[in-house]
């Protein structure tokens, strides 16, 4: 049966077929590919030891920032909330609509648990205020998301995903490198749809957008947080650190840009060509990422759209032999898997750019 065509938002809370779309969402939510956002886990007990000392006027008035909390009354629906209706949405459209909503909702839920945890088993002061704040932030991301999710008759039951996903263990600095660029990217992208839709408000198809303008910031703020944390230990974004930095740099990008072209139904009706959208929010992200990176990758290198397409299409080719299934799909995953792993070193041999880091990491969101 496929219950997401005949489910409809009238369908009973109890019955069978609302529990199955239900499970079937959560389950959406727990899978783990080389794509989708992830679980961490890490030293908690290295990460408790870092002194902020060497950035401490920079570091309380970011503290004092969170700790006002600007955002406290920000994710409450309002009269700008619309009603959507999802039972009218164009199949396709409601599809991606609502895994572009299932992704979202677990890279904002996977901060929740990280900087939760981070905040449980830290005893330094510090390092446990900070997370606190965070974690508040990103539930709140979370559970507003998951109410939007609730109105499609779906939802994505949080405790569970919390004991089904997987957890991936980084050391405190692949932490401090994926997290600083997922937390910058999450603000770039928020903010370079909230702008478009500002320009094209006949594009709005869901009200969750309205909210980007200050939820970004609650990112942003994050980010900054992690551009701290690194400048703590000069070490760790210098040696062959910059070798590790260029990697995660390369896997972020590339994992946002083959993950954007999936949705094509999702962008059109915003309004949105994912090739434009994704080379503005990385043009962001880089220029941003210089005020704690040595280095930046060199976007307008044609090698690298290039490969990005390259790469799109392993990934593509990957899932469709992921699909067929059987001895002839077993053969096409290698193959493919092993061009995803050619075309991802491709990129990594595009020399970078030199970036000379400022005396201060301090920025403000400008987009
Ligand atoms: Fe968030
Ligand atoms: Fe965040």
């Amino acid at each position: 049966m496929n219950a997401s065509t005949e489910f409809t938002n009238a369908t009973p809370v109890d019955s069978p077929l609302r529990k199955h779309v239900v499970t079937e969402t959560t389950e959406m939510a727990a899978e783990t590919t080389l794509l989708d956002p992830r679980f961490y886990t890490t030293d908690f007990d290295e990460m408790d030891r870092i002194d902020v000392t060497p950035v401490r006027a920079e570091w309380d008035r970011l503290i004092g920032q969170m700790k006002a909390d600007p955002n406290r009354k920000h994710f409450k629906k309002n009269e700008a909330w619309d009603d959507i209706d999802w039972d009218g949405m164009e199949p396709e459209l409601k599809k991606e609509m609502i895994d572009f909503l299932v992704s979202s909702l677990t890279a904002e839920f996977s901060g929740c648990v990280l900087y939760k945890e981070m905040k449980r088993r830290g005893s330094n002061p510090d390092i446990c205020e900070l997370f606190s704040y965070m974690s508040r932030d990103e539930a709140r991301h979370a559970g507003f998301i998951n109410d939007a999710l609730r109105e499609a008759g779906i939802g994505v039951n949080l405790g569970f995903l919390t004991k089904a996903k997987k957890y991936t263990y980084f050391k405190p600095k692949f932490i401090y490198y994926a997290t600083y660029l997922s937390e910058k990217i999450g603000y770039a992208r928020y903010i370079t749809i909230y702008r478009h839709l500002e320009q094209n408000p006949d594009k709005m198809i869901h009200p969750i957008f309205k909210w980007f303008e200050q939820w970004c910031n609650d990112e942003f703020s994050h980010g900054e947080a992690f551009a701290l944390l690194m400048r703590t230990d000069p070490k760790l974004t210098s040696g062959r650190n910059k070798l590790w930095i260029k990697f995660f740099l390369i896997a972020v990008y590339s994992v946002m840009c083959v993950r954007d072209h999936q949705r094509p139904a999702f962008h059109k009706a915003l309004g949105i060509d994912i090739a434009e959208y994704d080379r503005e929010v990385l043009r962001k992200t880089s220029e941003i990422s210089k005020q704690v990176f040595p280095l930046t990758i060199d976007l307008d290198n044609p090698r690298w759209e290039r490969g990005l397409t390259k790469l799109r299409a392993a990934f593509a080719d990957m899932d469709t032999a992921k699909q067929r299934g059987g001895i002839g799909g077993f053969f096409g995953k290698i193959f493919a898997g092993a061009r995803v792993g050619k075309n991802f070193a491709g990129l990594y041999l595009i020399p970078s750019k030199k970036n000379r880091v400022p005396e201060s990491s301090h920025l403000v969101p400008a987009y």
